[in-house]
């Protein structure tokens, strides 16, 4: 299958409201390397979130002058400073979606989850949006599949940001071609998929708040780093031979090995900033204390937490439903001190975007 699939014929525009709400996500398998348009150099795997969401209603109006045009607001305020991204988020999906020239949009979005968390919010917001896309679009085509709805969806809110592509279904999605998933495509993400191990349907995620101030470097500088890396290529097949791994491990449950790779995954990814030319830190020196603490408690209390990172200092503690008891305290006695104001969010695997009710 190739782009041409997910061409959309012209429309007569109808006034309709789509209001969608859709999860962050966070990578076990990191993609960190790419070509246009956003094509991932290596496949990626994810958990989706439960809690952290973007909730994003669009209003789409017949556009007097036959010309698109959009507003955009974030928690109630219009912010024109965000208006260039989404240009360019639209002039990249137009010609699926031929059908928006017609239109004028007012897009309102908020998130459930603190700016500059270490949640990725671009791909929560990318992925409501373009599900608000696609409700319009079965209006006007309403014989659409589910299947065909939730990998459109998936692809344009990967033109949106990467990682985005990975925020429409759960509780795990992989996106980019590999030879496990026969199924995987570059161009949109899919659920793992019935033989993943039940575990893994209710982990939960604690989001340790390190530093909350914006990144140094965005994603798309660092996935252009990526082109003249000394390492890419062995980077590129790591992910490879790391998501194969994770993969048996994540359909027999075995909780030791998943460990293992996680973190070797999250290592890898910081390790590819820290050798890139110029090289960036992201990490700080209480993301190394997490993490020491992290693989003591799992030796000294038998439990099978572990770490991983987004590019940033955030530390993501992952482990199964069954010890959130112990995690939870443990966290709240010896992790919360090295977070910024003592700050954490507690968020587990979700089920994927869901469209919302109006009050
Ligand atoms: O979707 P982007 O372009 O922001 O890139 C995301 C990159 C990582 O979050 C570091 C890894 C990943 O796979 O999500």
């Amino acid at each position: 299958m190739d782009e041409n699939h997910f061409i959309a014929k012209k429309g007569t525009p109808i006034p309709f409201t789509a209001f969608w709400e859709a999860p962050s996500n966070i990578a076990l398998i990191k993609y960190w390397g790419k070509t246009a348009p956003q094509i991932p150099k290596n496949p990626s795997l994810s958990f989706t979130l439960s809690s952290s969401v973007s909730q994003t209603e669009v209003f789409f109006q017949p556009s007097k002058l036959g010309k698109f045009d959009f507003t955009f607001y974030f928690e109630g305020i219009p912010k024109p400073d965000f208006k260039p991204k989404l240009q360019t988020f639209f002039k990249r999906i137009e010609s699926y979606i031929p059908w928006i020239h017609g239109f004028e949009l007012i897009i309102k979005s908020k998130n459930t989850f603190p700016h500059s968390s270490g949640i990725a919010s671009s791909a929560s917001a990318m992925a409501a949006l373009a599900l608000c896309l696609m409700d319009m679009e079965t209006q006007l085509f309403p014989s659409m599949e589910t299947d065909f709805f939730h990998q459109k969806a998936s692809f344009l809110a990967r033109l949106g940001s990467g990682s985005a592509a990975r925020s429409i279904q759960g509780p795990v999605t992989v996106w980019g071609e590999n030879k496990i998933f026969s199924k995987a495509s570059n161009l949109y993400a899919l659920p793992f998929g019935e033989e993943l191990h039940p575990v893994f349907s209710t982990y939960q995620d604690a989001i340790l708040l390190v530093d909350k101030g914006t990144k140094a470097v965005s994603s798309s500088q660092g996935h252009d780093l990526m082109h003249q890396h000394p390492f890419a290529s062995q980077r590129f097949s790591q992910a490879v031979t790391n998501l194969e791994a994770l993969t048996s491990t994540m359909k027999a449950g075995d909780l030791d090995t998943f460990v293992d790779v996680v973190e070797l995954e999250a290592l890898s990814l910081h390790a590819m900033m820290l050798t890139s030319n110029p090289y960036f830190i992201l990490i700080k020196p209480n993301t190394l204390a997490i993490i020491e603490k992290i693989r003591e408690f799992r030796v000294s209390q038998k439990v099978p937490i572990c770490f991983t990172l987004d590019a940033g200092a955030n530390v993501h503690l992952l482990y199964p439903l069954e010890f959130k008891a112990q995690v939870n305290t443990f966290i709240e006695e010896e992790l919360a001190v090295f977070c910024e104001k003592g700050q954490y969010l507690l968020d587990q695997v979700g089920e994927g975007a869901k469209k919302c009710n109006f009050v």
